[in-house]
C-alpha cells in the first residue's frame, strides 16, 4: 500500500523538466536574501555555488533523482543539503513551494512560447516559399468540398499564413500574461521578511511582479492561455492536415508529399499513406483534451493553492511537445511537398466554377443578379446535359438563354475569373503578389 500511496503523490517523473527554472529561481532568491541581509553573504554564496553544481549534475546525467522526495523542489533542495550542509536550509527562507512552483511554471511557459513562436515563424516561411514558387498556379477554391471558384494556390497558402499569424499573436499575449513574477507571495499571504521582489523580477527577466499574493499562488490562467492558444493552433494544423490528406489522394492528386512524410502499406505496395498529416489531425485530440482537463481541474478550486494543481503539468508538457513537433514537421513537410499545377488547373477547368463569372457578366450588362443567377443555373443544366464545359458552348447556345450574351462571354476563363477578383484580400494575381511581398516583410521584421 505504501508504494501505491507514494506513487500517487509523486510528480518528479515529469516536473523534473522544470529543473533549470527551479534552480535559476532559487539562485535569484538566494541573492536577494543576501542583498536584503536576510541570510549571510557566505551562505548565499555556498547556496549559489551548490545550485550551479547541481545544474551541472542534472545536465550531465549524474544527478540521482529520488521519487521518495516527490518533486523537483525537494530533489534539488535535498541534494543541496548533501553538498553544503545546513546553509541549504536557509534557501527556503521567505518562500513557499506554492510561489516557487508558480514561478517555475511561468518561467517554463515563457521559454516554451519562445520556441513555439519560432516554429510558427518557420512554418509561415515555408508557406510563403511555396506560394512564391507556385505564384501562377490556379486551383479550384472550395466551399462544402464542392468546387466553387478558381483561386490562386498562393492565395490558399496565404490563408494558412493568416491563421498562423493570429496564433502567433495569441502566443505573444500568452507570454505577456506569464511574464509576471509570483515569487514573494509565500504560501498565500505574503511574507514577514523585508524582501525585494523587484530585484528578483529583474534577475529573472520578469517585466512585472504580481499584485495579489493569493491570486499569484492560485492562478493558472497563463497555462490555460497556453493550452487554448495551442488548441486553436492545432485546430489550424489539423485543417491543413485534412487538406493535405485529401490533396494527396488519387482523387485530387494536387500534391505529392515527400516520401519522408508518407509510409507504405504492409500489404498494398502502391500506397503512400500521408501518416504525418493524419497523426497531426489525430494528435489534435489530445491537445484539446488537455485544455479541457485543465479547465475542469481548476473550476472547483477554492483559493488559494490546492494540491490538485500539481495535475496541471503533464497535459501542458504534452501539449507543448505535440505542438512544437507538429509545427516543425509541417514546416519541413510543406517545404518538401510537390505541387502538381496541371492537376489543379484541370480540376478548376473541368467543372462549372465559372458560373459566378458568367452571372457577373450578365449583371455587368444590366441584369439583376438574382435573375442572372437563374439564367446561369439553366445554362449549367444545359451544359451538364450536353456533357460539355462552359468554354465549349457556342455563342448561339449562350444567346438562347439570354440575348445579353455577346462574343465576349467566350473569353471568360479560369484566368479571367481570378484576374477579376481585384479587390483588397482578393485572389487577383497582383493582389496575391503584393500579399506575398507583405508577408515576407512581416516575416523579416518578426
Ligand atoms: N509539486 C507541487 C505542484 O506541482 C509543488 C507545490 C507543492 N506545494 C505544496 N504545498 N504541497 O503543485
Amino acid at each position: 500500500m505504501r508504494e501505491v500511496t507514494s506513487a500517487y503523490t509523486v510528480s518528479i517523473h515529469y516536473d523534473r523538466r522544470l529543473y533549470r527554472q527551479d534552480i535559476a529561481g532559487s539562485i535569484a532568491h538566494a541573492r536577494m536574501l543576501a542583498k536584503q541581509g536576510i541570510v549571510s553573504d557566505a551562505d548565499a554564496e555556498a547556496i549559489t555555488k551548490g545550485l550551479r553544481e547541481i545544474l551541472q549534475e542534472i545536465e550531465d546525467g549524474s544527478f540521482v533523482w529520488r521519487p521518495e522526495l516527490e518533486d523537483i523542489h525537494m530533489n534539488v533542495e535535498s541534494r543541496l543539503h548533501e553538498k553544503i550542509g545546513d546553509a541549504a536550509g536557509r534557501l527556503h527562507t521567505a518562500r513557499s513551494r506554492n510561489d516557487q512552483i508558480a514561478l517555475d511554471v511561468r518561467m517554463f511557459v515563457k521559454d516554451a512560447v519562445g520556441e513555439v513562436l519560432s516554429a510558427i515563424h518557420d512554418l509561415r516561411t515555408s508557406l510563403i516559399v511555396q506560394a512564391e514558387l507556385n505564384a501562377e498556379v490556379v486551383m479550384p477554391g472550395y466551399t462544402h468540398v464542392q468546387r466553387a471558384q478558381p483561386v490562386l494556390f498562393a492565395h490558399h497558402m496565404l490563408a494558412y499564413f493568416e491563421m498562423l499569424g493570429r496564433d502567433s499573436d495569441r502566443f505573444q499575449q500568452t507570454y505577456e500574461r506569464a511574464d509576471v513574477l509570483p515569487l514573494g507571495s509565500g504560501a498565500l499571504a505574503g511574507l514577514p521578511y523585508p524582501i525585494d521582489r523587484e530585484f528578483v523580477a529583474q534577475e529573472l527577466g520578469f517585466s512585472q511582479i504580481s499584485r495579489n499574493s493569493m491570486d499569484a499562488v492560485a492562478d493558472r490562467d497563463f497555462l490555460l492561455d497556453f493550452q487554448s492558444a495551442s488548441s486553436i493552433c492545432m485546430m489550424h494544423l489539423s485543417r491543413m492536415a485534412e487538406e493535405f490528406v485529401l490533396w494527396s489522394s488519387d482523387e485530387f492528386a494536387f500534391i505529392r508529399l515527400s516520401e519522408e512524410y508518407t509510409t507504405g502499406s504492409s500489404i498494398m505496395p502502391q500506397k503512400r499513406n500521408p501518416d504525418f498529416a493524419e497523426l497531426a489531425r489525430g494528435k489534435t485530440g489530445r491537445v484539446f483534451g488537455s485544455l479541457m482537463a485543465l479547465l475542469t481541474l481548476m473550476k472547483g478550486l477554492p483559493l488559494t493553492y490546492n494540491r490538485d494543481m500539481q495535475e496541471d503539468k503533464e497535459g501542458f508538457f504534452d501539449t507543448f511537445d505535440t505542438l512544437l513537433a507538429t509545427l516543425t514537421i509541417f514546416a519541413d513537410m510543406i517545404a518538401k511537398m510537390h505541387i502538381v499545377p496541371e492537376r489543379m488547373r484541370e480540376a478548376a477547368q473541368g467543372s462549372y466554377v465559372l458560373a459566378t463569372d458568367i452571372a457577373d457578366y450578365l449583371v455587368d450588362r444590366g441584369m439583376p443578379f438574382r435573375e442572372a443567377h437563374g439564367v446561369v443555373a439553366r445554362l449549367s443544366r444545359h451544359a451538364v446535359e450536353r456533357g460539355v464545359q462552359f468554354e465549349e458552348l457556342t455563342l448561339d447556345e449562350y444567346r438562347s438563354f439570354s440575348t445579353l450574351f455577346d462574343e465576349e462571354v467566350l473569353a471568360i476563363s479560369v484566368d479571367s475569373s481570378v484576374a477579376a477578383r481585384d479587390v483588397p484580400g482578393g485572389t487577383a494575381f497582383d493582389r496575391v503578389n503584393q500579399a506575398v511581398a507583405d508577408a515576407k516583410t512581416q516575416l523579416v521584421s518578426e
